[in-house]
């Protein structure tokens, strides 16, 4: 095979599927990042967001609480709740970044986003048959091996989708002068809707599928029936793990996004039923 950058013998567009997802994950990276930092309070950070008057973390107009994914659990350094435990040297902190290390580093390392990644950013191949740019492909060693870690990020991510499961809850949750309803907004549709392809993303997970299965390499003996029932039930959704990695993606940067377009008063959120 030819050596070199993008060398190969294949006449197909192999090149489209890399670059494409180069793109994508590239504007993910670069919204969540500029979304993160709105919040801050330090540098020209201080201009956006809750220091300049105008939180854009959740939609509280409609006596509602449409809280962003990006931001949850909300941890507002200073304030009542969580935010009292940050020490004062953080308080010019985003509420994101407290939490973003737990999704960011389960997609970091997850099977499916790694060989896109290294498809798409490191060439290291960019596709079957493709040369590498950096000598013969090694797989995943030496300082690799830190991609373990996703077994236990695993963990945080399941946890977190109690965490905004309990957000969809409050978003059903209208309050204001001591009077509370049950009502349902597009934004509470939005927060669900995550919940469900995340909730698709992470059960589909390989990592998840092993610790489901019950740890184990093999199901024999007729032992482990359960695990193994639980284990295929995985398997339904990991067979399609990376439309679900794709797909929860999107959905998680749209619904920050709808937050973000309603706290600025570029969209409302339209209560469809119930409310005050
Ligand atoms: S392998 Fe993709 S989330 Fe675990």
């Amino acid at each position: 095979m030819d050596r070199g950058f993008g060398k190969t013998d294949r006449i197909d567009n192999w090149w489209r599927s890399p670059l494409a997802m180069a793109v994508y994950l590239g504007i993910a990276v670069i919204y969540a990042t500029w979304r993160g930092f709105m919040e801050a309070d330090f540098w020209i950070f201080e201009e956006f967001g809750r220091s300049a008057g105008n939180q854009t973390m959740a939609i509280e107009s409609n006596d509602s609480h449409v809280l962003s994914p990006l931001f949850s659990p909300l941890i507002i350094p200073g304030e009542d709740g969580l935010g009292s435990w940050v020490p004062e040297s953080l308080w010019w902190l985003s509420p994101a970044m407290f939490i973003l290390i737990i999704p960011a580093g389960f997609r970091g390392t997850c099977y499916y986003y790694r060989k896109a990644y290294y498809r798409s950013f490191m060439a290291s191949p960019a596709a079957c048959a493709v040369s590498t740019p950096f000598g013969d492909y090694k797989g995943e060693s030496r300082v690799f091996l830190f991609q373990n870690i996703h077994r236990y990020f695993m963990y945080l991510a399941v946890a977190y989708l109690f965490v905004l499961s309990y957000d969809v809850l409050l978003a059903t949750q209208f309050s204001a002068k001591g009077v509370d309803s049950f009502g349902v907004s597009v934004g509470t549709l939005v927060l669900l809707l995550n919940v469900i392809l995340l909730g698709g993303y992470t059960l589909g997970c390989h990592s998840f599928r092993h610790a489901i299965g019950g740890i184990r390499n093999r199901f024999a003996n007729g032992g482990g029936r359960v695990a193994e029932a639980c284990w295929k039930s995985c398997t339904k959704l990991n067979k399609n793990h990376n439309k679900w990695a794709i797909y929860s993606l999107f959905w998680v940067m749209f619904s920050d996004f709808y937050v973000y377009a309603c706290t600025e008063g570029w969209w409302t959120d339209v209560v469809l039923f119930g409310g005050l």
